[in-house]
């Protein structure tokens, strides 16, 4: 997170630099993220406003709303796969910063890629989703955007969650509390745990869907991305009209990592190591409370969107 910060910080006191490549990225590797054609439109990108065959900056025809650790950044590095998309590398925080909402969609388009007209250009913040005044915003940038919604287990959303602040806290040498400390409240499952309201994905839906159809917002299963990730971006390709041309052989499952890495014109990458950490380990009764907690919005969550996840 610290990271991302800094990176949307030099996004905030240099606009006028393209964010192609900013500081801060968690990549594993400063290669292309697609194609060399992209690579071509990166190193032009930092020119001045260099608009070489037609490229430019778009505002985004499609918007990785969330979930935090949700698998937002696989998500998009998958994506990337695809030569017809032209992704911005960091979170812009755009709708959900007062700052920077109120720069306006000039400055929110020139943190974008640059990109060819045939190219859908994407961005992913994953506060969007939880955040009640941003649908409104994207509404009133474009009301027939299409969304991308990644979600996995609630409960295992709640673990990861605290598992990256318990790490950024780390790397700080600082102290942080235990998972219990968060998660319980007077022998009783603290509500207000933020962490858990983040994962009342019902109610954060009813909040879209006041502003778009359901048929604009594809929600990724982020548990079945993870463990096959194909069949969730061939969907998403769907979704997209983008013309099929991800592939199986696009990923091979690294068996040290664990998970998949991608491959990309003979290149081989693989997510930053601080994805997939191992989550601390929790009394079972208390995993048990959060998956009892999380029935019922579950429920109504699938009710909302016409379809059932496999969830505790
Ligand atoms: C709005 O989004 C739709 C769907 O992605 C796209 O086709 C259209 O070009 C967008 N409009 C503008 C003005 O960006
Ligand atoms: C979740 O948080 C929002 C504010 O961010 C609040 O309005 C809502 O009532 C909370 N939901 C529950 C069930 O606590
Ligand atoms: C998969 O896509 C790559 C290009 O990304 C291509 O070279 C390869 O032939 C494709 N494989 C199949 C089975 O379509
Ligand atoms: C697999 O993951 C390990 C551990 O992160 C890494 O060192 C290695 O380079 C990866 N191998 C491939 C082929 O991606």
């Amino acid at each position: 997170m610290a990271a991302l910060l800094l990176g949307a910080v030099l996004l905030a006191v240099q606009p006028q630099m393209a964010p192609a490549r900013p500081a801060g990225n968690p990549r594993t590797d400063d290669g292309p993220s697609a194609s060399v054609q992209k690579e071509l439109l990166r190193k032009t990108s930092l020119r001045d406003d260099a608009h070489p065959n037609g490229a430019s900056q778009q505002l985004p025809q499609t918007i990785i709303i969330g979930v935090r650790k949700g698998g937002t950044r696989a998500l998009l590095e998958m994506l990337s796969l695809h030569p017809a998309i032209a992704a911005a590398e960091s979170e812009v925080h755009f709708f959900d910063w007062e700052d920077h909402y109120g720069n306006g969609l000039q400055w929110y388009a020139r943190q974008m890629p640059f990109s060819y007209p045939h190219q859908l250009t994407v961005e992913k913040t994953p506060a969007y989703f939880t955040s009640s005044k941003v649908p409104a915003r994207v509404y009133n940038m474009n009301r027939s955007i299409r969304l991308l919604l990644i979600l996995r287990d609630p409960s295992e959303r709640v673990l990861s969650d605290y598992t990256q602040v318990f790490y950024n806290h780390m790397q700080k040498r600082k102290p942080y509390p235990a998972v219990e400390e968060f998660l319980i409240k007077d022998g009783q499952l603290n509500v207000d745990y933020k962490a858990i309201n983040r994962s009342l994905y019902y109610f954060h839906m009813q909040n879209w869907l006041r502003y778009f159809p359901l048929e604009h917002i594809h929600i990724v299963d982020g548990d079945r991305l993870i463990r096959d990730p194909f069949p969730e971006i061939e969907k998403v390709e769907r979704f997209l009209k983008l013309s099929p041309q991800i592939n199986a052989s696009n990923f091979y499952f690294n068996k040290t990592k664990g998970f998949y890495c991608l491959r990309d014109s003979g290149r081989d990458r693989c997510l930053h190591e601080s994805k997939g950490r191992a989550h601390p380990q929790v009394d079972p009764k208390l995993l048990n409370k959060l998956h009892e907690y999380f029935h019922e919005p579950n429920k109504k969550f699938f009710e909302l969107v016409g379809r059932t996840f496999d969830w505790h």
